[in-house]
């Protein structure tokens, strides 16, 4: 079990990639249709998966094309088939059957917030990290659907420390950006505008922050959000978007901080994974880097194209879990929810 052709179809980008069991990542390709989406402020589920249909395969015949491989040397194939939306899930999860079935290739379903967690340990010509897959690792996955805080004893044994009640922090800022009017996707439009505002200019509240759990709240972010954008006019809006943009999204950023810092204190744990499409944030971003630094943590943020929805991810997970002898079979269906800790 050398190569893993892998497929990610979980939410509205359609993904394809082909992956050594070392990591190393042969080819990725993905088809992402923002635009399509864009008109509705979120993504329509059905748009998504009609999108998957279109792209999935002439994807796979590229990634194989760029990998300069044939499917002989396909040993297996990995597909996301939980959490996510049902029917783009189905499109991934089918296709992946049909090709198993078709090429006699065993597959794997995998659990997309896994894919994340094993994100920092892909590499390519442009990026490669000297991790090992073994030791203790503070695991932080935030996206769009999760913001989970784990403990990774080893690769397939994760724990759950705490994660948010509500609303994921990718949710929070697509909210956010609906409402500020900026469109969707909201998270890198945020992202954007706040780096010329003033974070401290608006007060917004930091739930659980202080709570003893390392478990997170961001819909009452959200709700004062809400009432202070009724408060002001459009204008007023519009003048002070990059100060609303850099107050709110320092919001989150303490937040995710403040149970960083409590789950290293009390763990002990020195090594620490940021991943999940948030992790793109650049506020996010530079401000772990410096708290990484100041308590002498080893901090892991894989490069943008590992840290979004991919299927390079999954891939790695995939054929990790297939070099241990677990394969799936036809009977395998999609869900579209996971339990936190619940990856086999
Ligand atoms: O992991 P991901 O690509 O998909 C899910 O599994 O959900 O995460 C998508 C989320 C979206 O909510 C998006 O707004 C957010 O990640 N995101 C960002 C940034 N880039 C993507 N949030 C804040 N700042 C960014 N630069
Ligand atoms: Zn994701």
């Amino acid at each position: 079990m050398e190569t893993t052709l892998a497929i990610e179809t979980s939410c509205d980008d359609t993904s394809v990639a082909i992956v050594h069991h070392t990591g190393q990542v042969l080819s990725l390709v993905c088809a992402t249709k923002d635009l399509d989406h864009e008109p509705y402020g979120g993504i329509v589920p059905e748009i998504a998966s009609r999108n998957h249909s279109l792209y999935l395969l002439p994807l796979i015949e590229e990634a194989l094309k760029k990998a300069n491989l044939t499917w002989k040397e396909i040993h297996g194939i990995s597909v996301t088939n939980r959490p996510g939306l049902m029917g783009s899930l189905i499109v991934g999860l089918m296709t992946a059957k049909s090709l198993s079935q078709a090429f006699q290739i065993p597959f794997i379903g995998v659990n997309h917030l896994e894919g994340h967690l094993l994100a920092p340990f892909l590499r390519d010509s442009e990026y490669e990290p000297e991790l090992p897959l073994e030791g203790s690792f503070l695991a932080l996955a935030i996206s769009g659907g999760h913001t989970s805080l784990y403990h990774f004893k080893s690769f397939t044994d994760y724990s759950i420390l705490g994660a948010t009640k509500d609303d994921a922090a990718g949710e929070a800022f697509d909210k956010f950006a609906k409402m500020a009017g900026l469109g969707f996707p909201g998270g890198v439009k945020v992202d954007q505008l706040a780096r010329q505002g003033d974070p401290t200019k608006f007060v917004f509240p930091r739930a659980m922050i202080h709570d003893p759990t390392f478990d997170m709240s961001f819909s009452g972010l959200k709700a004062s959000a809400q009432r202070l954008l009724e408060s002001l006019t459009a204008e007023e809006i519009s003048l002070q978007l990059p100060d609303l943009c850099a107050s709110y999204q320092a919001a989150i950023v303490d937040v995710l901080i403040a149970k960083l810092d409590r789950a290293v204190k009390e763990t002990g744990i020195k090594k620490v994974i940021l991943t999940g499409g948030v992790s793109a944030n650049s506020e996010l971003r530079s401000r772990t880097q410096q708290w990484a630094q100041k308590r002498k943590v080893t901090l892991m943020i894989p490069p943008l194209r590992y840290c979004t929805d991919n299927a390079a991810m999954i891939g790695l997970v995939g054929i990790l879990r297939m070099r241990q002898g677990e394969f799936s079979s036809l009977d395998l269906s999609p869900s579209p929810m996971s339990l936190s800790g619940d990856f086999n």
